[in-house]
C-alpha cells in the first residue's frame, strides 16, 4: 500500500494577511484576520499601511463582540463619544448604534446618520482619524455606503477653484443641519444646553495634509461644512457647492454593498462618506466606533 503524504501544513506563527485592492478609486479587502483575536504587532503594521494606502479597508465575516470591536479600535487611538448619548450601545458608550429600527416605538440608534456627505466629527477641534462600522443586521435591499476619495478630489480640482481656496479655512458645525433634519426625523431630539456646548463650530483648513502619508486632501463635506471663513456669504456658498459637487464625482467613489458581518474601517482624513439609505420597512443596524485624530493642518 502506498502512503500518500498529507500536504505540508503552514506553521507560520504569523498568519498571513492578504490585502486585495478593489477595482475602484479606493478600498481594499483585508483577508486572513479573525478580529476576535487581537492582531499581533506584525499583523497590525500591514493593516495600518492598507488603511493609509486604500482609505477604506473591509474585513469580512467578523463575528466579534462589542468589547472586541472597542479593543481593536483603541489600537489606533482614543475613542470619541458621540454627542447623541441616547444611541450608545447599552453598557458601551464607545459604540454608536446606527440603525433605523424602533423598539416599543423608540429608535434604538441614529437612523439618519450619514444622509449627507461628511467626514465623521469634522465639527470637533480634533476630528476623527477613522471609523469602524460593523454590520449587525442588514436590509435585503439598499443600505449601501458610498465613499469619496478626497486626495483624488484635491488632485483633480480645476485650477480656478484651487486658487480660490488657497490657504483658506472653512467652518464645520454639527448644529447647522440639525434643526432641518429634526423636522423630518424621529432620531433628532432637542439638544440640551450641555450638548450644544459640546459641539460649538470650529474651523479647519479646506486642504489638509494627511499626517500618515503627507498627501494633501480636500477636507469639506456638505453635512457639516457651513462657510468659507473671510469670504462674503454668496461667494462662500458658490465655492462650497462647487467643492461638494467635485468631491462626489463618480470617478472618486467606491460604493460598499454590505455583506453579513462586514467590518468596514475608513479614514476620515482622506474620505467623506454617505449612507444611501434603504426602504423604511427594512431593518438595518450597525455598530460604530470612532477614533480621534489630529487637529487638521
Ligand atoms: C455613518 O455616517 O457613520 C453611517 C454610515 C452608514 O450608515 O452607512
Amino acid at each position: 500500500m502506498t502512503t500518500v503524504p498529507s500536504p505540508a501544513r503552514k506553521t507560520s506563527a504569523v498568519p498571513s494577511i492578504h490585502i486585495q485592492a478593489f477595482d475602484a478609486p479606493l478600498g481594499a479587502e483585508v483577508r486572513g484576520l479573525d478580529l476576535s483575536q487581537p492582531p499581533s504587532d506584525e499583523q497590525f503594521a500591514p493593516i495600518v499601511r492598507a488603511h493609509l494606502d486604500h482609505h477604506v479597508v473591509v474585513f469580512r465575516d467578523q463575528r466579534i463582540t462589542p468589547e472586541q470591536q472597542i479593543a481593536f479600535s483603541r489600537r489606533f487611538g482614543p475613542l470619541q463619544i458621540h454627542v447623541l448619548r441616547q444611541f450608545q450601545l447599552a453598557g458601551h458608550p464607545e459604540i454608536l448604534v446606527v440603525s433605523n429600527i424602533k423598539e416599543n416605538g423608540q429608535p434604538i440608534g441614529l437612523g439618519d446618520a450619514g444622509h449627507y456627505w461628511h467626514s465623521d466629527l469634522s465639527y470637533k477641534e480634533k476630528p476623527s482619524l477613522g471609523s469602524m462600522l460593523l454590520a449587525q443586521e442588514l436590509p435585503e435591499e439598499g443600505g449601501d455606503t458610498l465613499f469619496a476619495n478626497m486626495h483624488l478630489a484635491y488632485e483633480t480640482l480645476p485650477a480656478d477653484l484651487l486658487k480660490a481656496i488657497e490657504g483658506r479655512r472653512a467652518e464645520h458645525s454639527y448644529l447647522a443641519k440639525y434643526e432641518e433634519l429634526r423636522q423630518r426625523s424621529p432620531w433628532r431630539p432637542a439638544l440640551t444646553a450641555e450638548q450644544i456646548a459640546e459641539v460649538q463650530p470650529v474651523d479647519h483648513p479646506i486642504v489638509r495634509t494627511h499626517p500618515g502619508n503627507g498627501r494633501k486632501a480636500l477636507f469639506v463635506g456638505e453635512h457639516f461644512t457651513t462657510r468659507i471663513v473671510g469670504l462674503p456669504d454668496d461667494e462662500s456658498r458658490e465655492l462650497l457647492d462647487r467643492l461638494f459637487a467635485h468631491s462626489a464625482r463618480p470617478e472618486h467613489i467606491y460604493r460598499h454593498h454590505w455583506q453579513a458581518h462586514d467590518m468596514v474601517f475608513w479614514d476620515n482624513r482622506s474620505v467623506i462618506h454617505l449612507a444611501a439609505g434603504c426602504p423604511d420597512h427594512m431593518r438595518r443596524r450597525l455598530n460604530r466606533t470612532t477614533i480621534e485624530g489630529d487637529a487638521p493642518a
